[in-house]
This record gives C-alpha cells, sequence and structure tokens, in this order.
C-alpha cells in the first residue's frame, strides 16, 4: 500500500470517517490521527508507529463542545487552562467518558486533550466530525515530525493518508498537564511554559518521578527524540574541537572546530523549531557523534533542555 498524500483536509478526512490513519499538520509536530471511538483503527495507530501498547495518546478536538464527549469531568484547573490555552500547544488530562476505549489510553481512566490552533489542523478536525486521538506521526523511538516528508521518511505504506502542510512553527510536542486534581502537574513541558502556566495556576508542579512510584505520564518511561548517532550537550564551545569523528553542531553560538553539519541558530525559538529536522538529517548523513549547546531553562528553553537530555540518554 502507497500512503496518499494531499493538500485537501476535506479527502483526509474521509479516510478517517471510513476507520483509516491519517497524518496530519499542527503547530507543534505532525500527528498520526484516527478517530478516538473506533478501536480498530487506533490499534493501527500502535502498529504503524511501532509504539508501546502502555503509552497512551492524546485525543484532537476542532470543537471545544466535543471535551464532553471525552472528560467525564472538567475540573476547576483545567477550566482556567482551557479558557488561556486553548486553542494551543497545551495537552490537559481529564478523567475519560466509558465512550473512550481503553485502547487510546492505554488502559488508564484518564485523557489527554488537546485543540490545536494550526489554521489546517483544525479544519480537518473540523470535517472528521469526531475527536481525532494521535501520537507524533513518527516511528516509535524517532525524533518527531515537523514536516510531511519526515512523517512520509518513516511511515509511508504504513498509513493511509498524509495531509501536507506547512513545516510545523513550534517544533517541540505540546505542555502536557495533568489536570485531574485540585493540584495541576507538569507532565511534559512544551512551548507553553512554566512561566506561562504559573500566571494562570500558581500553584502548578512540574512532576517527577520519586523511586518506587509508578510513573505518571507512561511515555516519559520509552526512549524518545533519539537519533542513532550519539548526541552530547556542550557548555563550552571548544568541547569538540578535538574530536576526530564525523561530527555536528547544533546551538546559539559559532563553535570550535570543524562539522560535517552546522546550525548556528539566532534564538532558543529558532533552536527548537529546527531541532528535530537537525538531528533526522544527522542520521542521513551518518553523523556519529551530535553536539547539542545547552540552554537557560526559562520559556521554551526548559522544553527544548528536556528533549535535548532524552536524546542523549543512553
Ligand atoms: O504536540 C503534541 O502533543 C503532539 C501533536 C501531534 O499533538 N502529540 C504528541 O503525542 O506528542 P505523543 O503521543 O507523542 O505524546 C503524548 C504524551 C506522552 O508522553 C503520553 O504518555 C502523554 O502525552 N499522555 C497522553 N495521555 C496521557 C494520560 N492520559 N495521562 C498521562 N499522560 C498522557
Ligand atoms: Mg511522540
Amino acid at each position: 500500500m502507497q500512503t496518499y498524500l494531499t493538500k485537501s483536509p476535506e479527502e483526509a478526512s474521509e479516510f478517517i470517517k471510513k476507520g483509516g490513519l491519517v497524518a496530519f499538520p499542527t503547530e507543534t509536530v505532525y500527528g498520526l490521527g484516527a478517530s478516538v471511538f473506533n478501536e480498530g483503527a487506533v490499534r493501527r495507530i500502535f502498529e504503524a508507529k511501532k509504539r508501546p501498547a502502555d503509552n497512551p495518546l492524546i485525543a484532537h478536538i476542532g470543537f471545544q463542545e466535543q471535551i464532553s464527549l471525552l472528560a467525564s469531568r472538567v475540573t476547576s484547573t483545567a477550566l482556567l487552562l482551557i479558557e488561556k490555552f486553548f486553542p494551543g500547544p497545551l495537552t490537559v488530562v481529564l478523567p475519560k467518558t466509558d465512550n473512550v476505549p481503553l485502547v487510546a489510553t492505554a488502559g488508564l481512566d484518564t485523557i489527554g486533550i488537546r485543540m490545536p490552533r494550526h489554521e489546517l489542523a483544525l479544519k480537518f478536525l473540523r470535517l472528521c466530525q469526531v475527536p481525532v486521538c494521535a501520537p507524533s506521526a513518527n516511528l516509535s523511538g524517532k525524533p518527531s515530525p515537523t514536516n510531511w516528508e519526515a512523517v512520509y521518511e518513516d511511515l509511508n505504506g504504513r498509513i493511509d493518508c498524509i495531509l501536507q502542510g506547512e513545516v510545523t512553527d513550534i517544533g517541540l510536542e505540546s505542555t502536557v498537564v495533568d489536570c485531574t486534581s485540585d493540584e495541576a502537574l507538569v507532565l511534559r513541558l512544551g512551548a507553553i511554559s512554566l512561566e506561562d502556566l504559573k500566571a494562570v495556576l500558581p500553584n502548578v508542579k512540574v512532576y517527577s518521578p520519586k523511586a518506587n512510584e509508578p510513573v505518571r505520564s507512561p511515555g516519559l518511561r520509552h526512549r524518545h527524540y533519539a537519533p542513532e548517532a550519539s548526541v552530547f550537550l556542550i557548555s563550552s564551545l571548544d568541547e569538540a574541537e578535538e574530536e576526530k569523528c564525523t561530527k555536528a553542531f547544533i546551538g546559539l553560538h559559532e563553535p570550535k572546530g570543524d562539522f560535517l553539519l552546522k546550525k548556528v541558530c539566532a534564538s532558543v525559538e529558532e533552536y527548537a523549531h529546527e531541532l528535530y529536522a537537525f538531528l533526522r538529517e544527522c542520521d542521513r548523513l551518518r553523523v556519529e557523534k551530535v553536539f547539542c549547546e545547552v540552554v537557560p531553562e526559562t520559556g521554551i528553553g526548559a522544553a527544548l533542555m528536556d528533549r535535548l537530555r532524552r536524546a542523549s540518554a543512553k
């Protein structure tokens, strides 16, 4: 099976209605969608991505009214976040309704809900007329796709359709906040920063698993965002100079030494935007070691450092 490529959200939504899998752009990264209420289609998402069955999916909505199909209760913390950040790069985790099949939530009694602000994504989701659950549209373990070509590289022949859009704006996945109790907990940092969240919920905390405690966000257990090459975080610009292997650099300042591939970004936002495509390019060129400059952990810098640490973890 060849994957069908289209720029038409109407055509793409027809595949969802027939129980198919469609990759689509959002402002964060491309997602791989299926109707949340079609168990067979949801199961195929896990197969296509080779995703571990214990990693839950985010349900994407085109209308705020769809929240009541998915969540049995909307807590006061969730209401505040929804009011401020929907549509946008934020996922809220709430107790799920019985309508949502357990395959979609990997057996959890909660569900992540997000309304993208991306125009084409919203058009597509509205045409689908059902919430669409979608993980990032990469093979499990690879960097998330920020353009449709990266989706094609990983999933051509494994999914029904790719809705072709532009390169994504942000380039890192959404901020995930557990809102099931009165104490909101950040499970994954993203473009909605901790500072942004604190302006709405002053008591919000960032979750860090304690030893012996079951992990609250199963996705955090799995290897993520990693290229084939070894990734090293560096804070001084001469650290890679003496390395004799095929090497690459990405960061904010000009490094010392020769690199097969080098990207010096003008801002932390640009660094976040470029990172995943850069890591994929490193693999294509068979780079052995990738050196990534560390950034201050404020704003989207905290999310970027989180992804860099995961990419560098052995
Ligand atoms: O920006 C994004 O979030 C993209 C686009 C496509 O929307 N999606 C995305 O999905 O990054 P995925 O599946 O690659 O990451 C979802 C993360 C995982 O870490 C997962 O464990 C967590 O969200 N998650 C989803 N549902 C959850 C739940 N009910 N409870 C706790 N964590 C949940
Ligand atoms: Mg992912």
